[in-house]
């Protein structure tokens, strides 16, 4: 579906935990956007210097009904764009842009699997595990977070999953630890053949290892810094291996954010490695 536009209004703003979470009006958007889709924000009103749009995977979205259509997404206060957005109140509108870039491919047949989030990134693994669930599979979540206050969803991934492992850096809420401390256990309880997971790009590097290592599927949602969010500024670029076995640039806001973790070439995200197609001129410049 193309991307639109829309004035939405904030129909709800409710804080959990480090976090605020937003509930606004916006039908177009919530008409056809699936999990693992984004929506961009323009910030700071009117006449302000911050032009470049901050980027929120969905929550939901809930398509018209008895009630205007509504989407949701969370957003944790990271500097000024996030800061001014999480001021503001229940009624003002918000200029928003979506459902950007590509969904969470479903597998073909019912298979167990396990979704890990970290931090608020485990938003849009909430609608992906309904999606999952609808299609026959198992599922369980492994989340993490620095503290618990940073946890998301947990509440909510339990209502929906088997189970929820739980780790936290301090120990403040499940295991002291990191995700993937426990993950390899999940993911041999459950016969996991994929893992899905969305979180910060060190915990995607570790979980797409371990899928590998498993040789299990990886499908990974990236959040590199993206300026246009519509696919002409190249800022937001990762190096991924092709089906060619060539390795080429990829624009992670159109043909991601979700990617094959185990194509993603991620010792060499933020570099210009020598043998990507291209690099040569792409260095000439
Ligand atoms: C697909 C995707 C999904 C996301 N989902 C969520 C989510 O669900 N919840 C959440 O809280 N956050 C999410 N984020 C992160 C969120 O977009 C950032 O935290 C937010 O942009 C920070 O904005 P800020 O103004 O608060 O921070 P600032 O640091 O003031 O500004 C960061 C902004 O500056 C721009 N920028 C930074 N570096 C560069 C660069 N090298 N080149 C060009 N522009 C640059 C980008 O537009 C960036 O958004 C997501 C990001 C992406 C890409
Ligand atoms: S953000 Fe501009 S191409 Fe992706």
């Amino acid at each position: 579906m193309t991307p639109v536009q829309e004035q939405a209004e904030i129909f709800a703003l409710q804080k959990v935990g480090d976090y605020v979470q937003f509930t606004v009006i916006a039908p177009k958007i919530a008409q056809d956007a699936k999990p693992g889709q984004f929506v961009a924000v323009a910030v700071g009103g009117e006449n302000t210097a911050m032009i470049l749009r901050r980027s929120f995977a969905l929550l939901s979205a809930t398509p018209s009904g008895d009630f205007a259509g509504t989407v949701q997404f969370v957003v944790a206060d990271a500097g000024a764009g996030t800061r001014w957005l999480t001021q503001r109140r229940t009624g003002d509108v918000i200029d928003i842009v979506g459902p950007l870039g590509v969904p969470f491919p479903l597998p073909s047949s019912p298979v167990p699997a396990v979704l890990v989030g970290g931090g608020y990134g485990t938003a849009p693994l909430l609608p992906l595990a309904q999606a999952l669930k609808a299609n026959g599979s198992e599922v369980e979540f492994v989340l993490g977070a620095s503290t618990s206050t940073r946890l998301f969803g947990e509440l909510a991934a339990k209502r929906l999953a088997g189970r929820v492992t739980v780790t936290t850096d301090d120990g403040t809420s499940g295991q002291r630890g990191i995700v993937t401390d426990v993950l390899p256990e999940v993911i041999e309880r459950v016969r996991a053949q994929i893992v899905y997971a969305c979180g910060p790009m060190g915990m995607l590097r570790a979980v797409s290892e371990l899928a590998q290592a498993f040789r299990i599927h990886a499908q990974v949602a990236v959040e590199e810094s993206m300026a246009c969010g519509i696919g002409v500024c190249m800022t937001c670029v990762l190096p991924v291996v092709g089906d060619d076995g060539y390795s080429r640039f990829v624009r992670s806001c159109v043909e991601g954010p979700i990617f094959d973790g185990t194509r993603v070439r991620w010792r060499d995200v933020g570099t210009l490695p020598p043998d990507l197609v291209g690099a040569e001129a792409m260095g000439g410049h």
